[in-house]
This record gives C-alpha cells, structure tokens and sequence, in this order.
C-alpha cells in the first residue's frame, strides 16, 4: 500500500524527510508540501514528481489527496497542526518538540484520548537506533542485572548563535529524556542542572557546557554532558551500569583505520550522518502503522513526559537546585 503523505515546514528536516519518503522508503508518495515561505515550499515541491505546494498546513490535512501527516515545523507551530490532524482523523508524525510546554502537549493528548486512537508518533528518533535498541535487548535480557547509574554525552561541533542556554535542554538533552524513559520503562522523579567551566570558545552569554542529571523512580541516576560547541565532530555516548556489568553504545563508524602508529575511526559531522539509519527506520515504521491508519512509537504522552522533564530542567538552570518532575496520571490509551 502507498501511503500519501502531506509535509508542513520545508526547512532542514522537513527537506531531509521528504528525501527520505522519495528517495529511499518504500511505501510513500508525498502529494502535498506547504511552508510558511511559499518560494521554499514550491521550490522542495518541484523536486518531488506529482507533489503540489498548498498555501498553509491546514490545506495540507485537509486535502483528499493527504493520507497522513508530517510535521517538521517550528515547535511553537507543532500543536495546532497535530491537533489539526487528529480532528481530521489522519495519522501525524511530528517532530519534536511535540509542543514548547507541557500544557500544549496535553492539550494534543486529550484530543487523542477523545479520539479513542492513537494518531500520533513523535519524532524521537534514537528508540530507532540499532546501538540503543541493542542496549535495550541486553538490558532486558538481564545482562547486566539491574541498572543503577549512566553516564551519556551528547556534542556538537558547534551551535548557531542564535543557540541559548535553554537550548541545550530542550533541544539536545530533550532525546535523552525520552530515550532513558524508554531504555529503563520508567519516568523521571527529578531534574538537576550543573555549570562546569564555561568554554571560551563558546558564543559569549552561552552557559556551555552543562551537566544535567536525572533521576528516575526507581532511583536510576543518569548524568548528562551537554556540550554543543566541541569544535571536534558530533558525539554520542551512552554507558549504563548495572549490579552485575555495564553496556556501552559502540561508536557508530563503519570503518576503523590503523596506519602510521595510529588507529582512528571517523567522527560524524552531524546529527543526520549520525542517526540516518535510526531515522530510516523510524518514519518507515511510521509509514507502516500509517497505512494501517494508525501510530505507533513515541506516542504524544511520551512528548508530554519529555516537555514535563525539559520543564524542571529549565527550572533547575534557572534557580540552581534539584527540582522535581510533576506529571499527571497517564491515560489508559497510552498503556
Ligand atoms: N529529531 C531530530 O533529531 C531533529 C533534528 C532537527 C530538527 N528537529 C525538529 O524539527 C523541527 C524543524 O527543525 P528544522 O531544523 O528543520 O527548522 P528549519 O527552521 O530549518 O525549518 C522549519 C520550517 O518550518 C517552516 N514553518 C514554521 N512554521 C510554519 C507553519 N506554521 N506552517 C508551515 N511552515 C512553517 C519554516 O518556514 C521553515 O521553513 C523543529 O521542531 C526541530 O526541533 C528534530
């Protein structure tokens, strides 16, 4: 079955996606593309054969020719595309963030438990990557017995100046809240951000880099370097320590070079050279359910549980203390 697909936001990601649907995923068609910059949205829409540009993103779901939904707007622009769709009945994938605030996230949650189906999947790719779902096997395979503490960084060569401090939270650690919430099956009890010395290199205002720590339930510590001007390439780590060993994400080339003394492998540039597999397999997993007229995946309570972390996060950055994560109780349509 071809799903047709209808994109919102034409920018970098929403480019890269509509890539992906062309060019390398079996099972879409995109019909339909709108941007808040028409040129652009003609522009990406002249790339893709039988798609037309449509003036705004409510055009988008409402044509007969749009299956489903991709949303690859801004954040703030997320929510009344998403809620948009699931009015329409049509299954949404968004990027993250759902929405920039827990309140705007609940408000899609309470359209979907209305609905009575799950329509919406959110674009928290690393679930899809081999490394991490590995480490998830292994973990619930009890290898290394219960899991006690982790240790992750997350860099970037370099942000835009444009880049603040807040960011670092909702726009980078936001991936690792959502995948410890999966990895460990369990919500984050609170949040706690601490300053190391702030790089000279950074843009000058920027608090980087950071360390965030949270805590689970269960009592799982998890600290977090975010570093997003590390100048040298785009790193992930990932160590969790359990009672009994401890699991490591491998680094991700392909290809280790040992010559003239000296043994390298590739650092990625970036986040797309880095997680390509991971968002191949993600939207294709979107298209499936998709076609089914449902989702799968990151559901919008898992945006919501993300917006609830970045929210005591951004809480703690500003006063300097612990401070706890408040959820409410999730709706049975979510498990
Ligand atoms: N999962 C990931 O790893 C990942 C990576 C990058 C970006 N993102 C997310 O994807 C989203 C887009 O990021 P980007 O880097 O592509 O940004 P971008 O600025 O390059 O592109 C966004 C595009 O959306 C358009 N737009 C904004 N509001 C709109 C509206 N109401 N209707 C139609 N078009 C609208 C803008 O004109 C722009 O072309 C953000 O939410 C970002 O956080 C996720």
């Amino acid at each position: 079955m071809t799903v047709r697909v209808g994109v919102i936001g034409a920018g970098m990601i929403g480019q890269d996606h509509v890539r992906r649907l062309t060019t390398t995923l079996p099972g879409a068609r995109i019909t339909a593309i709108a941007d808040l910059d028409a040129a652009r949205a003609q522009q990406v829409a002249d790339s893709v054969p039988a798609a037309r540009a449509l003036p705004t993103g409510n055009d988008v779901i409402a044509s007969d020719s749009v299956d489903a939904v991709v949303v690859t707007s801004w954040g703030p622009a997320h929510e009344e595309s998403v809620l948009a769709c699931i009015a329409a009945g049509k299954p949404v994938f968004c990027e993250k963030p759902l929405a920039p605030t827990p309140d705007a996230c609940l408000r899609i949650v309470a359209a979907e438990v209305a609905h009575g189906t799950r329509l919406v999947q959110v674009g928290f790719m690393r679930r899809y990557d081999s490394g991490y779902r590995a480490m998830k096997q292994a973990l619930t395979g009890g290898r290394i017995g219960a899991p006690l503490l982790a240790h992750c960084a997350h860099r970037n060569p370099s942000a835009p100046g444009t880049f603040t401090s807040q960011m670092l939270i909702t726009d980078a650690a936001v991936h690792e809240m959502d995948l410890f919430r999966w990895l460990l099956e369990e919500d984050m009890l609170a949040a706690s951000v601490l300053f190391p010395r702030r790089s000279s290199r950074s843009p000058e205002g920027l608090q980087d880099p950071q360390i965030l720590l949270l805590e689970t339930a269960s009592g799982v510590h998890i600290d977090i370097e975010l570093f997003v001007n590390c100048r040298y390439g785009y790193d992930i780590r990932c160590e969790l320590v359990g009672e009994t060993g401890t699991l490591s994400l491998a680094q991700p080339a392909d290809l280790a070079v040992r010559g003239e003394g000296a043994y390298s492998e590739r650092v990625p540039a970036d986040w797309r050279e880095r997680f390509v597999r991971a968002y191949d397999t993600e939207l294709q997993e979107w298209l499936n359910a998709a076609g089914g007229g449902e989702a799968a995946g990151p559901s919008s309570w898992d945006g919501y549980a993300a917006a609830a972390i970045c929210d005591a996060a951004l809480t703690s950055l500003e006063s300097g203390h612990r401070t706890p994560v408040t959820m409410r109780d999730r709706p049975a349509l979510f498990g």
